[in-house]
């Protein structure tokens, strides 16, 4: 893989020295942008396939005004995050799943996307690249951001003439401002994250433009997120803004992915695979709110919020608690199988960690 910055810089290869950790306070990280070394870039027009992608240094991109991105929202992002291990090495979990997902995603807003080796060889060559900002074990994570957008200008509706694959990184901790403490949820009765034959099936960029107007008037009143409905029946749940939603109540219960109105979670059919192998019954169907009241436990998954215990939700101005200490049993039980795998502090018999 080659960088263009004109430097003579080679990418680390996972038997060089380890570089020193970049300067900065790893014991407060939040998950907000901190500019690093380098990102990845490659570029294709409409109807050819992606080639030369290259790392080059982290800063601005150039658009035109015109680029399809900016005019009719086509584009699409992924999020995966790479763990530093006690010896040093560094995991990333499942990257070929958010290859397939963004494929999948660029074929509903009809856009080339990478091959799942170009995509899985780019997220390595750009966490390589970043090895500083890494942060230490415990401390947290690198996370990792594709982006694939129509980067060629168009005027008239249509899909954009060329386009571009962008990987940048950034270290994290902890992605709600509550921790690992449980998080307090709102349902909102009135918009909605997506709908039947839309796109909130897929990882576009407008599916969380469409969720900040609920969300800022949620935390405005002091929740941290916002729990969406179905539109159809505005009864059934779908998803928090960012991530996927399982109760607990005997079984473990979550919506279903296949309805193409809930994202299919990376965290999500992971937590449901981990699940089973420790002997839950797992049932991905619909639930209704009253359901969701009478939970045992609540809890999201995701990428940035691993899986972040729900303390209570809100609906129609009624708040209903889950547990009375904090952290629910199953909720505790699964996070810790979960990132013990993604951290390699487990055995990863499901074969789902890739070792840089
Ligand atoms: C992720 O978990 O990677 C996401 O996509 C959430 C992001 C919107 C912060």
């Amino acid at each position: 893989c080659s960088i263009n910055d004109g430097s003579a810089f080679q990418v680390a290869s996972p038997s060089s020295a380890t570089p020193e950790l970049a300067d900065i306070d790893w014991d407060n990280l939040g998950f907000g942008i901190i500019p690093t070394d380098y990102m990845y870039v490659m570029k294709c027009y409409l109807d050819e396939n992606f080639s030369k992608g290259a790392l080059q240094r982290f800063g601005n991109i150039e658009l035109n005004p015109s680029a399809g991105i900016l005019n009719y929202g086509q584009g699409l992002f992924e999020g995966l995050k790479a763990y530093k291990r006690h010896d040093g090495n560094i995991l990333l979990f499942r990257p070929e799943e958010n290859a397939l997902r963004m494929k999948m995603g660029a074929e509903r807003i009809c856009m080339p996307s990478p091959s799942v080796e170009q995509f899985v060889e780019a997220v390595k060559a750009t966490v390589l690249a970043n090895e500083r900002w890494i942060p230490p074990p415990g401390k947290g994570s690198l996370y990792i951001r594709p982006l694939l957008m129509g980067s060629g200008s168009v005027l008239g509706v249509a899909p954009a003439p060329e386009y571009t694959f962008l990987i940048y990184v950034s270290p994290v901790g902890n992605y709600f401002k509550e921790g690992m403490a449980p998080i307090n949820l709102v349902i909102e009765t009135e918009m909605h994250r997506a709908t039947p034959g839309g796109t909130g099936g897929v990882k576009t960029i407008g599916n969380y433009a469409a969720v900040l107007k609920a969300q800022s008037a949620a935390k405005a009143k002091g929740y941290s997120d916002v729990l969406y409905l179905d539109s159809v029946n505005k009864r059934y749940l779908e998803e928090v803004s960012s991530c996927n939603v399982f109760i607990v109540k005997g079984n473990l219960i979550t919506t279903p992915a296949t309805k193409g109105t809930i994202l299919p979670g990376i965290t999500r059919k992971s937590i449901i695979d981990v699940a089973r192998s420790q002997g839950f019954q797992v049932e991905e169907r619909h639930v209704s709110v009253d359901e969701l009241l009478d939970a045992d436990e609540v809890f999201c998954t995701g990428t940035a919020v691993v899986v972040s215990p729900v303390g209570s939700i809100t609906h129609l101005g009624r708040r209903v608690t889950y547990g009375s200490d904090g952290v629910g049993r199953v909720s505790k039980q699964l996070y810790s199988a979960l990132t013990s795998l993604q951290m390699g502090l487990a055995t990863d018999n499901m074969g789902w960690t890739v070792e840089l």
